[in-house]
């Protein structure tokens, strides 16, 4: 267990809250009738949760697992993906929930295969944004917050598998290796 914790706070509880709302009400407009939500395990699962909460009507979940290798200090861009879906995409309403979008390369694979397997519509929902990271220009339609090139956990993501229980997002002081 890591004895590092954040430093501070980045975005507080409250104004997460608001935001995933907002954010529910928006994909909710754009996909009256039914949202095949893909959640990117494990970072994206608070997220998800709060999400489909402020979500009336039709509303179907399935999960993917992925792991980001590293090459040295960067992202090699070469992800292997851990679980794969339950259900076929054909002709549904399919919108990824991933926790951040950093360089790009991991939401670029996943938006990659999952077009290939002929969804009527594929957009992509992130909390987190770090434009300044972008090593591939891929499209995001639902950005939470947009921030510094900054480590941050809570909130469904992690440093060495901790800090996702946290309700806030913090900030890490110190960047891990690989990132
Ligand atoms: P990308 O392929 O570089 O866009 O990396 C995306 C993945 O890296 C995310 O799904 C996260 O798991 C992880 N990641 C990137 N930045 C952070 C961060 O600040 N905190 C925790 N995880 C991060
Ligand atoms: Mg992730």
């Amino acid at each position: 267990m890591s004895d590092r914790r954040p430093s501070s706070v980045l975005i507080p509880e409250e104004q997460i809250r608001r935001r995933v709302a907002e954010m529910a009400v928006q994909i909710r407009a754009d996909y009256p009738e039914n949202v095949h939500i893909i959640a990117v395990l494990k970072g994206a699962f608070m997220f998800l949760s709060d999400l489909v909460r402020h979500m009336d009507g039709s509303v179907s979940l399935d999960f993917m697992a992925v792991s980001s290798y590293a090459k040295g200090t960067t992202t090699s861009g070469e992800v292997r993906l851990l679980k794969d879906l339950d259900t076929t995409l054909d002709g549904k309403d399919v919108l990824i929930v991933e926790d951040i979008v950093d360089t790009g390369l991991t939401l670029t694979y996943l938006q990659d295969i999952l077009r290939a397997r002929n969804p009527r519509v594929l957009r992509t929902a992130c909390l987190l944004s770090k434009p300044s990271r972008r090593l591939v220009d891929v499209t995001v339609e639902y950005v939470g917050f947009t921030i510094e090139d900054r480590f941050v956990v809570g909130y469904g993501l992690d440093y060495a598998e901790q800090y996702r229980n946290l309700p806030y997002i913090g900030l890490m002081d110190v960047q891990p290796a690989g990132h």
